[in-house]
């Protein structure tokens, strides 16, 4: 028996220009994997939804009969003509790359094949042209070399953030084929924290227990919202990284809402309702300096979103090989994030900074409690990362970031 593992790593994802109806779906298909992937994590979270699309995409690419359909319906692809759903992620590479100098943006897509293993040339093809990946070929049976090897081109895609993802105990005798995907993100904000208006805040986590964080501070001028619904009051607000081309919403609950209760309450529908309601408006805001890293195992969350037949024996994967019994075992993703006065990740640059007058403020967004992010790219409103920070105190940050203040 023949198993395909399919790898996908993450740490920052991004989208194009498509047509609204299809980022609509996007979105729906985002909020439907939060909610799954929320029924089993209680903490922080955060994943990429396009980096899962991608990689759905890429094994639907070569799925059919119900393991496609199943895809499909999950994708909501189903009115999309077959072929044509990926012509999104093809406009986007192309359109990302012409703005790079803004922000370093890096996708890569791999296949990693047993040497002397065959796959179907259609389907490396159809992959190349959509995906835009590469294929590799590796040998499996020497599982620690192939680990490393992987592990080392997931490195040098990612500035180094993401080390070691494969171990040789991750690949057995049946390896045949992993699908890898590195999405590494680092944008500076439009408008910079002052690192020297940093100060040590209470963090109120969600058992009510309170924790020291580094809590930046600005007054800014930015898109803003104050929405209730359903008996519950909630901000938003938009931060957006130089360029403009991707932007960090907050959805920030109020004090006395559970913020479990509010998970079940988003639809597709809400969210692009915030990005087309916020107003720009002068902000006081208060936002945990943070890190999320986080290796999650999408099997569980896909089995509850009806995808299962690519996970059993006997699916329909013909289209990526004729070796009869091949399905996938594994769909992993692994996402670094980092939120700081520069941006999403530690930059040297100098920017322009902004003026702390926070008594003057009319509206103050004070992150001091657990609160919903989207890291968004604003052309095509695709979703890169979606997550929640519940606790943003982890214990990376004790040493180098509570030491700096
Ligand atoms: C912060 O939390 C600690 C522990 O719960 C509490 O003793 C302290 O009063 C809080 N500080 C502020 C400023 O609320
Ligand atoms: C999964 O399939 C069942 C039965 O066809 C359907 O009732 C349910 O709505 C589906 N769930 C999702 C998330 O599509």
């Amino acid at each position: 028996m023949d198993k395909i593992l399919l790898w996908s790593l993450l740490l920052i994802f991004s989208g194009s220009q498509a047509s609204r109806p299809l980022a609509q779906r996007n979105i729906e298909f985002a909020v439907d994997l939060y909610q799954a992937i929320c029924l089993s994590h209680k903490n922080n979270i955060i994943f990429s939804p396009l980096g899962t699309t991608l990689g759905l995409g890429m094994v639907q690419l070569g799925a059919k009969g119900k393991a496609q359909q199943q895809i499909r319906q999950t994708l909501k692809l189903q009115e999309t003509s077959a072929g044509e759903e990926f012509s999104v992620l093809k406009s986007f590479f192309s359109a990302i790359s012409e703005k790079k100098q803004e922000f370093t943006f890096n996708l890569a897509n791999a296949l990693y094949l047993q040497e002397g293993f065959t796959v179907k040339e259609q389907y490396l093809h159809s992959n190349k042209e959509f995906f835009q990946s590469a294929i590799k070929l590796v040998d499996f049976q020497d599982a620690k070399t192939s680990a490393e090897t992987i592990s080392t081109w997931v490195e040098s895609k990612t500035d180094g953030k993401i080390k070691d993802m494969f171990s040789g105990e991750d690949f057995g005798p049946l390896t045949r084929l992993i699908l890898v995907n590195a999405v590494y993100f680092k944008g500076d904000w439009k408008q910079k924290f002052t690192k020297e208006n940093t100060q040590l805040m209470n963090f109120t986590k969600k058992d009510g227990a309170a924790v020291k964080i580094p809590m930046m501070k600005a007054l800014v001028r930015t898109k803003y919202g104050y929405f209730s619904g359903s008996s519950m009051n909630y901000q938003v607000l938009e931060l957006p990284y130089k360029g403009d081309e991707f932007s960090l919403i907050i959805v920030l609950p109020a004090e006395d809402v559970n913020i479990e209760e509010m998970e079940k309450q988003i639809t597709a529908h809400q969210i692009l309702k915030w990005f087309s309601e916020m107003q720009e408006e002068e902000v006081e805001v208060s936002l945990p300096r943070f890190q999320v890293e986080q290796k999650l195992d999408f099997k569980e969350a896909l089995y509850s979103l009806n995808i299962t037949e690519i996970f059993s024996g006997g699916c329909d994967l013909s289209g990526i090989t004729d070796s009869a019994e091949v399905f996938i075992s594994q769909v992993m993703q692994h996402v670094f994030f980092e939120i700081n006065e520069d941006g999403s990740e530690a930059a040297t640059s100098a920017g322009m900074h902004i003026p702390v007058i926070m008594s003057l403020a009319q509206n103050q967004f004070i992150a001091n409690h657990p609160f919903l992010f989207i890291v968004k790219n604003n052309p095509t409103e695709s979703i890169l990362f979606m997550g929640r920070v519940t606790n943003p105190d982890t214990q990376k940050m004790k040493g180098r970031d509570l030491d700096s203040l």
